[in-house]
């Protein structure tokens, strides 16, 4: 869906949207595609270029806030799906930052031996809980999945260190009102898009920046590392000006960074893994390369991963 296609739906330009976003363009997947279909594409590809078998993954974690059903999980019904019959599965639930939740989760299981293989996806499909009569919500956000498959090395190389925060006093800038259990649907009600993403864009930028920057120090102080130790960025893609102005408040510089969101818009917990894989894909990184990806959300929620590749 391009912004021209957005001009369509609501009073919005595609200068306002690439000067105030930068984005141009974003997924649609079509109705009869669910979560689980994407992430069974993007786990398929994940376990081929690790070389991992299906019976080798053992457990099976999926962050969406945009699950195929409220029961059962994704992580189930992709198990069932891919055949993964060797894994337990559960799904998180921490919008954009649920990639690096799963990260942070599969680092001490990985660390303390209880799983050898983990497959972790972040999956959304954003566009059936976004209001399309909304030009604050509907022009940012897009539909995609990513996944990794996470083991053991005996190198030095993998997840050096995480970092998660939330902070609930601020879980209405960005919540969807109606429709679970504490304000079920009503039948032959309007709910008026309350039953859709509601958002406080500003209150979001502002935190986004401050805590993005602080969550990128705190796992460089961790690992006894500065910001010129790291070979690429990879950041949540919600806003290029949220990028572009923790990078400055880090004197980071943008060559550094990894941008897709172009391309994508926000596809909450599947925007890292999506831009980590097309870093990985397009040669951005090599063997012994620090990598950093952090992301905020609704929740609010924030946390950042430094990973030696
Ligand atoms: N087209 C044209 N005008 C628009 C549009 C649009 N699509 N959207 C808003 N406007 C208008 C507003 O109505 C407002 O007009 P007004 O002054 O007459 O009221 C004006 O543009 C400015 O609005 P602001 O909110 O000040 O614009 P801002 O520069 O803050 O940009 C944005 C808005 C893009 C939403 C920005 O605040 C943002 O990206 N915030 C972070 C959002 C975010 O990352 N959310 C997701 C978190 S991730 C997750 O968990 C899914």
């Amino acid at each position: 869906m391009t912004n021209a296609d957005l001009e369509k739906l609501v009073d919005t330009s595609d200068e306002w949207i690439t000067s105030r976003t930068g984005i141009k363009a974003r997924r649609i997947a079509p109705a009869d595609v669910a979560p689980t279909d994407m992430a069974v594409k993007a786990s398929e590809k994940a376990m081929e270029m690790a070389g991992c078998a299906k019976e080798d993954i053992e457990l099976i974690i999926t962050a969406t806030v945009t699950p195929d059903r409220r029961l059962p999980s994704n992580s189930c019904i992709l198990q069932d799906k891919l055949g993964l019959v060797n894994a337990a599965a559960f799904d998180i639930v921490a919008a954009c930052n649920g990639f690096i939740n799963g990260l942070s989760i599969s680092q001490a299981y990985i660390e303390n031996g209880q799983y050898k293989k983990i497959l972790l996806i972040g999956v959304e499909k954003l566009s059936s809980i976004t209001n399309y009569t909304d030009r604050n919500t509907c022009v940012l956000f897009g539909d995609g999945a990513g996944a990794v498959v996470i083991e053991a090395s005996d190198n030095g190389s993998g997840i050096q260190s995480t970092f998660m925060k939330s902070d609930g006093t601020a879980q209405k800038w960005l919540w969807i009102d109606v429709g679970s259990a504490a304000n079920p649907y009503q039948f032959g009600v309007d709910h008026k898009g309350q039953d859709k993403i509601l958002m406080s864009g500003a209150d979001i930028f502002k935190v986004a920046v401050k805590e993005m920057g602080n969550a990128i120090n705190k796992v460089l102080d961790d690992a006894g590392l500065t910001g010129s130790d790291i070979s690429l960025f990879v950041p949540h893609q919600a806003n290029i000006r949220i990028i572009e102005a923790m990078a400055r408040r880090l004197k980071l510089s943008m060559d550094n960074v990894f941008l897709n969101i172009e391309d994508y818009g926000n596809t909450s917990a599947a925007s890292v893994p999506i831009a980590l894989d097309e870093a990985n894909r397009s040669g951005r990184l090599k063997p012994g390369d620090n990598v950093v990806m952090v992301a905020f959300g609704g929740g609010l929620v924030w946390g950042s991963a430094l990973v030696r590749w």
